[in-house]
């Protein structure tokens, strides 16, 4: 059968992208830059485990993109490879946002069988914890996004973990998230009992993205096919958006596919500039414009609100989706959404609908805008 024509002029080999993987953000690269200190102090925390003393458990907490996750997984691939007491168990709490989820891993990396069905969670945590004590194995268990464990009320897994052992190290548990009040707004006792120690991760400065980025382009680029400018302008960009690196990859890597899809081999500071219209980061101006002075009207909103109607300005959104959108900014319960959202839907500024032939048992509602309808 014929090729059909789209994919049939594809040129092998004459595009600029030489390692493509090298530039999405999943790509975690052994070697990082910048990063030290934090190393340094993840890898103190938990290195105790190797001599079986207690570890420090940590709370990292920093905006997106500032390299928590990839600082981590260096640091626990690490020590893994020291020690085959020590195992490291990685669980993103927005994939793995049940106790149950989370032991499934941990009970995966330790090969305890646990049954399909039957065991209540407690038992799951029980069978975990005795083939520990039997075979003399400890666990790090790392906690990222931690919001999504809290969003499904399910984090009586730190308190578990913390009880473990009954004083002998059993976990070092390393939580991250974006949001540096997590803990406190829901629960005090967390941090005292799991005594987990706040760890910040600050923004890069201008000079730093810029080596992270020239160090990604001369991985991922064919040579000569970008030059400091087009860094700069990529790095400039992540700058604006909170030192986010994964905003200034995003813009290279568009900027490239833009660049091949032309038929060019160099990229340019406006290529960037052309990619950066197409980013999925920020509310683009045009749409802005159609909400006429917006932040103007509402300055008597709650923070929560602005955050609601933020969410809202990048485009409409599903229930389910918009629930999560709002977590990654702001830890709050299911049912203290729903209230604001029906504040703001009181005040006519946004919109709540049914979708049409959706299950109402599903929470299948569009949240959007009220453009022009607002109270004022
Ligand atoms: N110091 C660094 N050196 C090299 N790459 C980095 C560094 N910091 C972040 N990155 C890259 O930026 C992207 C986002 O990093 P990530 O760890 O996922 O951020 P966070 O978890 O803080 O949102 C990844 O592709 C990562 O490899
Ligand atoms: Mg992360």
């Amino acid at each position: 059968m014929a090729e059909p024509f789209v994919l049939a002029d594809r040129a092998e080999g004459d595009g600029i992208i030489a390692r493509e993987e090298v530039l999405m953000p999943e790509h975690y690269p052994s070697g990082l830059l910048h990063r030290e200190a934090e190393l340094t102090e993840i890898a103190d925390a938990v290195k105790p485990m190797l001599d079986n003393r207690q570890p420090e458990n940590l709370f990292i907490y920093g905006d997106s993109g500032t390299g928590k996750t990839v600082c981590v997984k260096n640091v626990v691939k690490n020590l893994g490879e020291h020690s085959s007491r020590v195992k490291t168990v990685y669980a993103n709490c927005w994939h793995h946002s049940t106790r149950m989820a989370v032991y499934s891993l941990v009970a995966g990396a330790l090969d305890v069988m646990i049954p399909r069905r039957g065991l209540a969670t407690d038992e799951v945590f029980t069978s975990i914890t005795q083939a520990m004590e039997a075979e003399g194995t400890k666990v790090v268990l790392v906690l990222d996004e931690l919001e999504g464990l809290f969003f499904h009320g399910e984090e009586q897994l730190l308190y578990d973990l913390a009880r473990a052992g009954r004083g002998k190290p059993f976990f070092g548990i390393i939580t991250i998230a974006n949001d540096p009040y997590l803990l406190v707004q829901k629960d005090m006792r967390i941090k005292s009992s799991v005594r987990l120690a706040d760890f910040q991760f600050r923004h890069y400065t201008n000079a730093q993205m810029v080596d992270i980025l020239t160090e990604r382009a001369f991985a991922g680029l064919a040579p000569g096919s970008w030059d400091e400018d087009v860094i700069g302008a990529c790095a400039a960009k992540a700058m604006a958006r909170k030192s986010n690196v994964r905003v200034g990859l995003e813009l290279l890597w568009r900027a490239a596919k833009h660049v091949e899809k032309s038929g060019r081999r160099h990229i340019t500071p406006e290529d960037v500039k052309g990619a950066d219209a197409k980013t999925s980061y920020e509310p683009k101006k045009g749409r802005q414009m159609t909400i006429p002075s917006f932040e103007f009207r509402n300055t008597s909103l709650g923070d929560e609100e602005r955050i609601i109607l933020d969410i809202l300005k990048t485009g409409d959104k599903q229930s389910s989706e918009f629930y999560l959108a709002f977590c990654k900014k702001l830890m709050r319960t299911k049912r203290q959404i729903r209230n604001y959202l029906h504040e703001l839907e009181a005040k006519k500024l946004i919109r709540i609908e049914e979708m049409p032939g959706s299950n109402p048992m599903l929470n299948g509602k569009k949240i959007s805008l009220n453009v022009g309808g607002a109270a004022q």
